[in-house]
């Protein structure tokens, strides 16, 4: 065996040693190896613009000079402490991410390793200071991998157990294009936010933990609500006083380009919010931020071996500047309008092209068999993936049917990635026929 036999003998290894359910893009796997900016290069030297960005993940784009230098210069200086010990860099994030956070203060701030883990910390934290396990999340929602994660998840694909710590009831998703309803938008009067009241007062005991969902949907296919669906929902869950918890995982940080959160893009203001990907740019770190009480509420002792650690901290706020200093938001706002519309023209033009969706640089194109029967096409959805890798465009999917290519490159891209991509986007419809 060579020492590097390249990515189909990485593959081999990769099936023998790790899980069979550890899901991987593409009939022949890449190993990314080199990234700079929007761009990667697979070990075999083969260069592509990035526009999945590692799971909606690399928000500022790969190998930023100024995180390398904050990262490189903290690891200089020591990288592991733990909570135990205080740790600078975690404290000027907390106050950091209090400031941003859209939430009525007082609040606080909690610092882990993974999304999972901030959606457990706070179903940990609802759950506790209301004393109810008693959750309501969203049809087609994806929260995390965990036990308690997968608990709330709205989507049989991500669903590995039915076994739950918690007693959840599922509100309809706003998933306009298959309304749940069978209604259509704005006649329907946003029908599906109207009916929390009757998930409240049927399947709760009217003092559920809290609700918790993402502004968008990510997992589930880039699900894009309806502007005035938060607002409603958040009344219905003022009146009945349910906690609500934004999962901002995927829509943080500027990725919908009309806010710093995909929350304030919907016009409300939640009583927490989980956080992680875009946060630490690839480092691993997730975030709890809510009002204080709720985050106050253990009585028992709590520990973060590894969250908030001095190199995810000092990382994430090199981040946190430079999202802000090059005014990342204003950028996705302005390239995810430019895409948006260039892949709007195509849906005009292709069949398989259902619908296109998104805000910011959080945009969905779902894929169908024609537009007549809105057949999910999850072929298609396949076939696409693989001619865009193939031209050097990597994209990401979902939706419950797998059928939903989504996009979600760095908020640096330039106008001529944008482009780049509608083109080579244009090329895969193209295909799909033949
Ligand atoms: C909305 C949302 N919440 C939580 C998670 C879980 O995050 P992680 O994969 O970092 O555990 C994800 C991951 O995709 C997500 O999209």
């Amino acid at each position: 065996m060579t020492e590097d036999g390249g990515a189909a003998e990485l593959l081999a290894r990769h099936k023998e040693a790790l899980p069979s359910w550890l899901l991987l893009y593409y009939d022949e796997p890449i190993e990314l190896a080199r990234g700079e900016g929007v761009r990667v290069w697979d070990t075999a030297g083969k260069e592509y613009l990035d526009f999945f960005g590692g799971i909606v993940t690399t928000i500022s784009g790969h190998v930023v000079p100024r995180l390398v230098e904050a990262l490189t210069e903290q690891a200089n200086k020591i990288a592991h402490t733990s909570t135990v010990y205080l740790i600078k860099p975690m404290v000027e994030l907390a106050e950091r991410m209090t400031g941003l956070a859209p939430i009525d203060p007082p609040t606080k701030a909690f610092f882990v390793g993974s999304g999972t883990e901030a959606v457990e910390a706070a179903l940990l934290f609802a759950t506790t200071w209301r004393r109810s396990n008693e959750i309501i999340a969203l049809r087609h929602s994806y929260h995390g991998r965990s036990f308690g994660a997968v608990g709330i998840t709205g989507n049989k694909g991500w669903s590995a157990t039915s076994f739950s710590p918690l007693n959840v009831s599922y509100a309809l998703t706003p998933y306009c294009y298959r309304c749940p309803l069978g209604l259509t938008y704005p006649d329907c009067g946003v029908a599906c936010a109207e009916d929390l009241r009757n998930v409240i007062e049927t399947t709760t005991t009217g003092e559920p933990a809290a609700m918790i969902a993402e502004p968008i949907q990510g997992v589930g296919g880039f699900i894009t609500p309806p502007e005035e669906y938060f607002q409603i929902v958040k009344s219905i869950l003022d009146e009945f006083e349910i906690p609500f918890i934004a999962d901002e995982v995927q829509t943080g940080f500027g990725r919908t380009g009309e806010a710093f959160w995909g929350s304030e893009a919907y016009g409300v203001r939640p009583d927490a919010m989980v956080c992680a990907k875009g946060l630490g740019n690839g480092m691993a770190i997730g975030a709890v931020v809510g009002r204080a009480e709720m985050v106050d509420s253990l009585r028992a002792n709590s520990i973060s071996t590894f969250g908030g650690n001095p190199l995810a901290s000092t990382y994430a706020l090199a981040n946190l500047d430079h999202i802000e200093e090059n005014d990342l938001q204003q950028n996705a706002y302005k390239m995810g309008d430019y895409l948006y519309r260039g892949l709007k023209d195509l849906e005009d033009h292709f069949e398989a092209v259902g619908e296109v969706r998104g805000k910011g640089l959080m945009l969905g194109v779902e894929l169908v068999e024609d537009g007549e029967s809105k057949d999910p096409s999850p072929e298609a959805a396949g076939k696409v993936m693989e001619i865009c890798k193939e031209r050097g465009l990597l994209l990401g999917k979902g939706g419950l049917y797998g059928n939903v290519l989504r996009i979600s490159p760095p908020l640096s891209i330039t106008e001529d990635d944008a482009a780049r991509a509608v083109e080579t986007l244009e090329v895969a419809f193209g295909e799909l026929g033949k």
